[in-house]
């Protein structure tokens, strides 16, 4: 019996593998290596002793997808596969709906006519848009997201929810708000591709030299420093949370449709500056900045109440800011060690 982990040599997907694999989950990746590259694998290898098996193809290819399901006897699936860059989302739109829509079809099709069970899908605390109110959980009204990327997870998620009532069958949407750092051991990651447009990626390039200065957009916010304000999780303990979420939809009876969905955040709120002293205070290195104007499309704040997941899947955030941000610069100083 196999988990299915598609997109499991990216980022939250390679921290995720190790989780399954440390809690003894046979795992089975399907991945393009189009946001990822192939030495993950060898380090998922060399954290956990065990070797996932791997299929390098594109999940839209569906005669493929088959070709693994006929081999493996599955018995769920973590979707993280997809594009995720929202400024690229806006200027390829076809490409965004094909490939992170596309995908899911493809799978749920298999599930559908093999009778399977047990869906994970990444989602993102971008279906709330800007909430009224603070925390968000996960009654909190869902507003149609402005880029074609957050649609993509809007979309997935409804046609997950049609999916699972139509056949009865048992998903978990996971929503994610905003992962950071890296593996302790400084062997996984996320991959810097092009110039960052996330926060974090940004501070450690900065950080590090890459960059000149971290542009700060926007600094007349309504928030403690004018600064937009977001949650940001350590990805080891999201990579955890799939693990209990995964349990617990096994544990599940499997006769009815269930529908789980988790914010995964800390609970906590912190500004772009705060994120920056405390990338400075944790590594001891300075990160320049400058003050420009706000990002197009940006919201205001954003964070989770992660109380129902703790409840019911007796989870929560554990890593502090400061701890994860150290791992994101150990990463980079494990980045600067393969290139030379
Ligand atoms: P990532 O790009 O690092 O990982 C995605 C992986 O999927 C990559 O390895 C890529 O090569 C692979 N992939 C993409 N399309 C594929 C296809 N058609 N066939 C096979 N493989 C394919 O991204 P991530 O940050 O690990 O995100 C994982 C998931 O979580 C995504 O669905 C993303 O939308 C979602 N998410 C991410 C964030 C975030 O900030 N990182 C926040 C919320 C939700
Ligand atoms: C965080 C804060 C920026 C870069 C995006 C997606 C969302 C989700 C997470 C997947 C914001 C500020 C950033 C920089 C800055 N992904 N910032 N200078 O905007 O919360 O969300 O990633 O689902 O869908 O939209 O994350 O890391 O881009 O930005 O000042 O160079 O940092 O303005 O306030 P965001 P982010």
């Amino acid at each position: 019996m196999a988990i299915l982990v598609t997109g499991g040599l990216g980022y939250i997907g390679s921290h995720t593998v190790v989780e399954l694999l440390n809690n003894n989950f046979e795992v089975v990746i399907v991945d393009d290596l189009s946001n990822s590259e192939k030495f993950i694998l060898k380090n998922i290898e060399e954290i956990t002793g065990k070797k996932p098996d791997f299929y390098p193809f594109d999940l839209k290819r569906k005669e493929l997808l088959t070709q693994v399901f006929d081999a493996y006897s599955i018995e769920g699936c973590i979707n993280f596969a997809a594009y995720k860059a929202v400024g690229e989302s806006q200027e390829r739109p076809v490409d965004y709906y094909e490939n992170n829509l596309f995908s899911l079809i493809n799978i749920l099709q298999e599930f559908k006519t093999r009778e399977l069970s047990n869906f994970i899908f990444s989602s993102s605390c971008t279906v709330y848009g800007q909430a009224d109110e603070m925390p968000i959980d996960e009654n909190t009204p869902l507003k149609m997201p402005e880029s074609v990327y957050g649609k993509t997870k809007q979309m997935g998620e409804e046609i997950l929810i049609d999916f699972a009532k139509a056949y009865n069958r048992k998903i978990s949407l996971l929503r994610y708000f905003n992962p950071i750092g890296a593996h302790p051991s400084a062997k996984l990651g996320e991959l810097p591709i092009g110039i960052p447009n996330n926060l974090v990626p940004y501070v450690m390039q900065t950080a590090a030299g890459i960059r000149e200065k971290l542009s700060v957009w926007g600094d007349d916010y309504p928030t403690v420093d004018g600064t937009a304000v977001r949650d940001y999780i350590y990805v080891v303990d999201l990579a955890k949370a799939h693990v209990a979420a995964l349990k617990s939809l096994m544990s599940k009876e499997s006769d009815k449709a269930t529908i789980d969905i988790y914010n995964l955040g800390t609970g906590k709120g912190s500004s772009v500056l705060e994120v920056v002293k405390a990338f400075e205070t944790a590594n001891n290195v300075e990160v320049p900045y400058k003050i420009c104007d706000r990002r197009e499309g940006d919201i205001t704040i954003a964070y989770a109440n992660p109380n129902k997941a703790e409840k019911e899947l007796n989870w929560k955030s554990e890593t502090s800011l400061e701890e994860a941000l150290r791992t994101t610069w150990e990463w980079q100083k494990y980045l600067e060690s393969r290139n030379n």
